[in-house]
């Protein structure tokens, strides 16, 4: 049976390009909606060129009541009855009342090889630490910030002249091979970690 996923976005969605784009052929799932929290997500026009249902459900009508904000999300998405969502760049924070029922069937993307960068500035703070390898992880979504089982990771080098965008601009070229690699497997019930070496 075809796994239905719903990927929430904040930004430009390249990550939830690389996701509707690779659910082709006998890949177990296909896309089925695309949620943002914001109108202006440069994602939106990029799934609706695709054929992907979109849906927004802005976070400000709730002026801070979380838990308001995630049932207008589930009012939006259950309709395209999901299996799976994938986080790809969608900048809010979700509580346990929204994560628990999906736990086991939520993922995400965040740009640093947890459990090291939970959090925002991941490349700034590798820099800052002088690290030499960094890279993405692709874990399942917990009520915690970035935590959660690791199902994927992929490294990068760090050069010596890098600076946060540069870094960044190469982090996010292999988010692009790891989130479609780990979903592929996900989806089809694989819960091995995928390890991808610089
Ligand atoms: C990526 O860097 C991802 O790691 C982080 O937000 C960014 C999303 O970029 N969670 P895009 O919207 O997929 O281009």
């Amino acid at each position: 049976m075809t796994k239905r996923v719903a990927i929430f976005i904040s930004g430009g969605g390249s990550n939830m390009l690389r996701l509707i784009d690779s659910m082709t052929g006998d890949h177990p799932a296909r896309a089925c909606v695309v949620l943002s929290n914001t109108p202006t997500a440069g994602g939106l026009e990029k799934a609706e060129a695709r054929g992907i249902p979109t849906e927004v459900v802005r976070h400000q009508p709730f002026d801070g009541d979380r838990t308001a904000f995630e049932h207008a999300i589930e009012a939006a998405i259950s309709p395209y009855a999901p299996d799976i969502i994938c986080l790809a760049g969608f900048m809010r924070k979700l509580t346990a009342g929204f994560v628990d029922p999906w736990r086991g069937r939520m993922l995400n993307i965040h740009p640093s090889l947890l459990p090291k960068y939970r959090g925002l500035r991941t490349h700034a703070r590798a820099l800052e630490a002088g690290d030499r390898l960094h890279g993405c992880t692709v874990h399942e979504v917990t009520p915690a910030l970035d935590d959660g089982p690791v199902l994927g990771q992929a490294e990068v080098r760090v050069q010596d002249d890098d600076t946060a965008d540069t870094l960044a601009t190469r982090v996010l070229a292999r988010e692009h091979q790891l989130y479609p690699a780990v979903l592929a497997r996900f989806a089809a019930g694989n819960m091995d970690l995928l390890y991808l070496p610089a």
